[in-house]
């Protein structure tokens, strides 16, 4: 089997040939690395989905390493929107300050009881393993780097959704600039979670939610002229 991955020094892809079929994309990479060029260069972690250090894009596509399995011809390349240190080695550590420019955590609780059913409807967020890979595929991350973007803004909808959590207000307010409101819905974020974790529904319950609390979205804003007091509450 041929596939090429992406090297950082080199403006072709490189092209290796394995003799191994049916084995994970990180099996294949650790072959290639122990037998064939020691050089090349990836990050990886549990080997089991969890740690979130894996991913790359083959063909174009996100996907983590450790389940993904390689066909003839595939094309591996670094995930995007993030800077390159080697390979297929990234930073992604401006990302993660999304979460604490959200503050998508809880900040405390409220004595509630909560059902199962709703720790239920909230679950699904609470499974991220932070990848990164819904950045990579983000058009609008893309362009605007100040972007709060998909897991911080997915992670928030969880701690809102959450009736114990004090500080609701607080992070609802903190997603309405370079947040909710950028996001086009296109949808991108949502077939690359490797958790099924769908962050373009997050995002437009968000904006619902945002709705009934009287903030408005900014884009409407220069439809009229700016006439009107958005980024705020309206009481
Ligand atoms: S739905 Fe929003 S967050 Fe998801 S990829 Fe599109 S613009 Fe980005
Ligand atoms: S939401 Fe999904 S794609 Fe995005 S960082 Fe979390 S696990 Fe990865
Ligand atoms: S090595 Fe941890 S998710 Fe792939």
């Amino acid at each position: 089997m041929n596939i090429s991955i992406q090297r950082s020094n080199q403006e072709e892809f490189q092209n290796y040939n394995v003799e191994l079929e049916g084995l994970t994309l990180l099996t294949v990479l650790n072959h290639i690395k122990t037998k064939i060029d020691s050089t090349l260069t990836y990050s990886h972690g549990c080997r089991s989905g969890v740690c979130g250090s894996c991913a790359v894009r083959v063909n174009g596509r996100e996907q983590l390493m450790c389940e993904y399995k390689p066909n003839e011809g595939d094309r591996i390349e670094p995930i995007r929107n993030v800077r390159v240190i080697r390979d297929l080695v990234v930073d992604s550590s401006p990302i993660a300050r999304f979460n604490t420019i959200a503050s998508a955590w809880s900040e405390g609780a409220h004595e509630e009881n909560v059902s199962e059913e709703e720790m239920s409807s909230i679950q699904t967020q609470s499974d991220c393993i932070l990848c990164v890979s819904c950045y990579s595929a983000c058009p609008v991350y893309a362009v605007n780097p100040d972007f709060i973007g998909p897991f911080a803004l997915t992670r928030i909808w969880r701690y809102v959704s959450d009736a114990r959590e004090i500080s609701s207000d607080a992070k609802m307010a903190a997603i309405q600039t370079n947040g909710i409101w950028d996001c086009t819905l296109c949808g991108e974020c949502v077939p690359v979670c490797p958790q099924n974790i769908a962050p373009a529904q997050d995002i437009r319950m968000l904006r619902t939610k945002s709705g009934m609390m009287g903030y408005q979205d900014p884009n409407m804003a220069s439809m009229f002229g700016g006439s009107l007091d958005f980024g705020s509450p309206m009481f």
